[in-house]
């Protein structure tokens, strides 16, 4: 992997210093780098290596913080459309954790940044299997890696035709969904096989939480049955899946054991 963001000694890392605008400038906007800047100097990443994956909204790099470990480095874009821009809207308003806001584009990305970071921590606080939140800065999250040296786990979607035990994957992703929404009142959003890792252990984990919401947020129910649905429908191609009712009246419900 080349390794792009180098180690530079204090005094090089001053922010004129031109090589380190001659590398970024195309690569990222102005407080984007600054951001960057900022979070290298607090200590939170040394090296920033490649883009492991392009998003519709963010880009993912992998860097290695002080200690050698990998950590994952979210970006959003800035210059997202007004597409994302009214779709991230109908996920913050109606959340009575954020108030309705009439924000530019750039603090919309910044409090949508915010949401996942809160998400993740409520998430992660409760139980649910996901990366650990580590920081998050404007239109920047820092979250712990999910991979075995430099292979990330890889997605259910791909992982789907080499399932060793697909009923039991189904369980432990029905499990993580009722502790998300039984202990950390969340509900994901935009759950599906694209947004579950799978390591070799087929343990799973839940990924990409930006639009998840509150229980009281009012289509709280429908999100919830929309992700199940999702998840239901995909295994349909591997086993004899329950019923989906039943599974939704069972999340809801709140009273398995093992959450
Ligand atoms: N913590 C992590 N550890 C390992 N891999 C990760 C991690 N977070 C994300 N990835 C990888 O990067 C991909 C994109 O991440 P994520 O879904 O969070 O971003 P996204 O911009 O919302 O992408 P998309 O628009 O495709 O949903 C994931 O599918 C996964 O393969
Ligand atoms: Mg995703």
């Amino acid at each position: 992997m080349s390794v792009f963001f180098e180690r530079k000694k204090k005094e090089e890392r001053r922010i004129k210093d031109r090589n380190f605008y001659k590398i970024f400038d195309q690569v990222f906007d102005r407080e984007t780098m600054l951001t960057l800047y900022d979070l290298t100097n607090k200590g939170y990443f040394e090296y920033l290596y490649g883009v492991l994956k392009t998003g519709k909204e963010a880009n993912i790099f992998l860097a290695e913080d002080s200690s050698g470990d990998i950590v994952v480095v979210k970006i959003y874009r800035i210059d997202t459309s007004d597409y994302t821009v009214r779709g991230m809207r109908k996920y913050i308003d109606g959340d009575p954790r954020f108030h309705r806001i009439r924000a530019s584009r750039r603090r919309l990305i910044y409090l949508w940044v915010q949401k996942e970071y809160k998400n993740l921590e409520l998430a992660y606080e409760a139980g649910v299997s996901c990366p650990r939140p580590i920081t998050y800065m404007n239109n920047i999250i820092i979250m712990e890696y999910l991979g075995k040296e430099e292979y990330p786990y890889p997605m259910l979607k791909y992982y789907g035709r080499y399932m060793r035990n697909p009923r039991q994957i189904f369980e432990r992703i029905i499990e993580n969904v009722s502790r998300l929404y039984c202990k950390a009142n969340l509900v994901h959003a935009d759950l599906s096989e694209y947004n579950i890792l799978v390591d070799e252990d087929e343990n799973v984990y839940l990924i990409d939480f930006p639009q998840a919401v509150s229980k009281e947020h009012p289509q709280a129910l429908e999100f919830l049955y929309r992700d199940l649905r999702n998840v239901w429908n995909f295994f349909l191609n591997y086993e004899d899946v329950r019923d989906l009712e039943t599974i939704f009246n069972e999340v809801i419900s709140c009273n398995k054991k093992n959450i």
